[in-house]
C-alpha cells in the first residue's frame, strides 16, 4: 500500500521559488495551479500531491494533519504561533523582513500610536517587549495605504526591495525579523511516515544547500 504524502503550498511566489526544490527531490506537478483550478494537484510520483491554500492556512493544514508537510514564511509561523510544528529546513527563499514603517517625522494625534497589520500578534509582542501601549488595527492587506488616509501612525508588514513603502512616501522605519519560509511538518506524519518524511526531508536540506 502506498502512503500518500501530501504537500501544501500557497500560490505565487512560495509555489514558484518551492517547485525547482520538489524538482531536486524528483517531484513534478502535472497541473500548473496558476492556469488549474484544481486544489489538490497529482505529481509524477503517484505517493505525491500537492495541496494549494492561502500562505496564511498553511499552519493549519500541516497542524491538523490535513496536510503532512507544507512551506510557510516565517512571518506566517510567527503570527500563528504554538510550537504544533517541526520545522525542519529553513528553505531561504521568498526572502524579506519583517519591518515597522511610516511617515518619517511624523506626529501623532493619538493618545496610543496606531499600528495597523495583518500581524497582530507579532506587533502585539514586538510592542510589549519594548513596554510601549499601542493600538493595533487588524488588516487582510494593502497596509501602505492606512498612513497614507489617517487610519493609523505606522503599519508592520513585510518589506523586500522597498519599492512598495516608497512608492507611498514611506519609509522603513524599525527591523522587527528577517524572514524566509520554512518547511513545516505535522508531528504525526514525522512518526507514521517516518522513512519516507525523512528522505524528502534531505532531498529538499540538499537543493538548499547546493543554492547557497
Ligand atoms: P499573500 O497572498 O499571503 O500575501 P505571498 O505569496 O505574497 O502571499 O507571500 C507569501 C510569503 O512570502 C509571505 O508569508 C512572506 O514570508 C513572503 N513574502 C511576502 N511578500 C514578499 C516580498 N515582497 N518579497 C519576498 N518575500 C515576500
Ligand atoms: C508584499 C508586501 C508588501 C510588498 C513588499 O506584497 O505586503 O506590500 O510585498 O515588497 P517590496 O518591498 O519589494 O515592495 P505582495 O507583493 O505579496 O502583494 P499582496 O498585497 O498581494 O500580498
Ligand atoms: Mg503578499
Amino acid at each position: 500500500m502506498v502512503t500518500m504524502l501530501k504537500i501544501a503550498l500557497s500560490k505565487g511566489r512560495i509555489f514558484k521559488e518551492t517547485l525547482p526544490l520538489l524538482a531536486h527531490a524528483d517531484i513534478i506537478p502535472i497541473d500548473d495551479p496558476e492556469t488549474s483550478r484544481k486544489l489538490i494537484l497529482d505529481t509524477n510520483q503517484a505517493d505525491v500531491q500537492l495541496v494549494i491554500i492561502r500562505a496564511t492556512d498553511v499552519p493549519t493544514y500541516v497542524e491538523y494533519g490535513a496536510a503532512d508537510i507544507g512551506v510557510a514564511g516565517k512571518d506566517v509561523l510567527m503570527e500563528y504561533g504554538g510550537e504544533e510544528l517541526y520545522e525542519p529546513v529553513d528553505l531561504q527563499i521568498a526572502r524579506c523582513r519583517l519591518m515597522v514603517a511610516g511617515f518619517p517625522n511624523a506626529i501623532t494625534h493619538h493618545k496610543r500610536l496606531r499600528i495597523a497589520t495583518k500581524y497582530i500578534n507579532c506587533t502585539q509582542r514586538y510592542y510589549a517587549q519594548r513596554g510601549e501601549q499601542v493600538e493595533v488595527i487588524k488588516l487582510y492587506g494593502s497596509m501602505e495605504l492606512a498612513p497614507l488616509v489617517g487610519l493609523a501612525d505606522r503599519i508592520v508588514d513585510v518589506v523586500d526591495t522597498g519599492n512598495t513603502l516608497r512608492a507611498n512616501g514611506l519609509e522603513p522605519l524599525e527591523h522587527i525579523a528577517d524572514i524566509s519560509s520554512r518547511l513545516v511538518v505535522n508531528k504525526a506524519t514525522m512518526k507514521m511516515k517516518h522513512a519516507q518524511v525523512k528522505a524528502f526531508i534531505a532531498k529538499i536540506q540538499e537543493a538548499v544547500n547546493q543554492r547557497q
